[in-house]
């Protein structure tokens, strides 16, 4: 597995990291067996997967329990991120969706994070993280200057709480925002190659300013894992909802694109998760892109894994860049 550097941070983190969103079972992904989850876990650092991410709001608090179980007694050998901002056992905040009968709020005042970094540390079962990340921005109806929200993860920082500071869900201006309030070492933004909107809005701002573009959903929550047909029957969470891809009448053009990339999958003796994983991580200036899958089953990571050591032609690259233009 390829590693990389985080930003100014001086951490070294495997180039594909794992996410833990479906770890955290729910409406949004459907039951996770947590057994399952653990060894999925394990067996990532087995591979060189050493990035693992989390959040409170990934199952309301499970998926940061189960993480924090699979790290007992091996802490030190991940790079482990958490997230804040989102809060469902408070009342003030932003809304930003109900579900399951529960209010979920966005709310990045510093007082409130103080509460949510000793929570996330607890179910964690850690007492320091190595990336912590304000998962969404505040919106006008609760306003925080992201001065004030960086100043205390800074102050948290030099308490040894935390490493390095990320920040998620932006616009170009609250990234320079929080660029020019601190010190931002990583943007965790929706991006794969059948959405590249993130490109154009980030890519050149992460090269000025030594900041690394981890890419969330890269593989389109499943959607180009080489798994769907046209004929196959999806089942529905909220979190699949949400891609567009997955409507029925989508299904036969990444099927198509699966078949169409059939000789490149034999050229680098490849699947075609691994060709998604490898053209993201391909992205960027000067290595600066961390292709965050998520994953809960050991074959998913053990699938993905390969994708960080694999290191596509720039013919190649450019290809499926305009096979993937071809169709979103
Ligand atoms: N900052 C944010 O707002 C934000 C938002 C979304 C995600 N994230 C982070 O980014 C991570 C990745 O994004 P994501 O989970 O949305 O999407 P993703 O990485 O595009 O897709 C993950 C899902 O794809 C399926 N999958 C993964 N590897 C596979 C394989 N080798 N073969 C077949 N299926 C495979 C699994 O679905 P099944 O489990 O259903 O099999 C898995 O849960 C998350 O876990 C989370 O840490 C952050």
């Amino acid at each position: 597995m390829r590693s990389m550097k985080i930003g100014k941070s001086g951490i070294e983190a495997s180039v594909v990291g794992l996410g833990a969103w479906a770890i955290g079972g729910d409406s949004q992904w459907g039951a996770s067996d947590d057994t399952q989850s653990i060894r999925t876990i394990h067996r990532a650092r087995e591979l060189g997967v050493t990035l693992l991410d989390t959040a409170p709001a990934y199952g309301l608090g499970h998926s940061e329990e189960v993480v924090g179980r699979a790290l007992l007694g091996r802490r030190g050998d991940y790079v482990l991120s958490s997230k804040c901002g989102i809060r469902w056992d408070i009342k003030e905040g932003a809304l930003l969706m109900e579900r399951d009968g529960v209010r979920i709020v966005r709310n990045s005042r510093p007082e409130r994070l103080a509460e949510e970094i000793e929570m996330s540390l607890r179910r964690l079962q850690t007492d320091y993280l190595d990336i912590y990340i304000v998962h969404w921005q505040a919106l006008p109806e609760f306003p925080c200057p992201i001065a004030e929200t960086m100043g205390f993860l800074t102050d948290l920082k030099k308490q040894g709480k935390i490493r390095a500071i990320g920040a998620s869900n932006l616009t170009p201006g609250q990234f320079i925002e929080y660029a020019d309030a601190g010190q931002l070492d990583l943007i965790q933004e929706k991006y794969s190659l059948l959405d590249r909107a993130a490109e154009d809005r980030f890519f050149d701002l992460c090269a000025q300013r030594e900041v690394t573009f981890q890419a969330y959903s890269p593989l389109e929550r499943g959607m180009l894992t080489g798994k769907i047909t046209a004929d196959t029957t999806v089942a529905m969470t909220l979190a699949k909802s949400r891609i567009k891809w997955f409507l029925p009448e989508n299904l036969p053009k990444i099927a198509a694109l699966g078949d169409h990339w059939a000789p490149l999958c034999r050229k680098y003796q490849c699947t075609m998760t691994q060709l998604v994983i490898a053209w993201t991580a391909a992205q960027g200036t000067g290595s600066n892109v961390n292709a965050l899958c998520g994953a809960r089953k050991p074959h998913q990571i053990e699938e993905n894994a390969k994708g960080g050591e694999l290191v596509l032609d720039a013919v190649d690259l450019a290809s499926m860049r305009k096979d993937a233009e071809a169709i979103s």
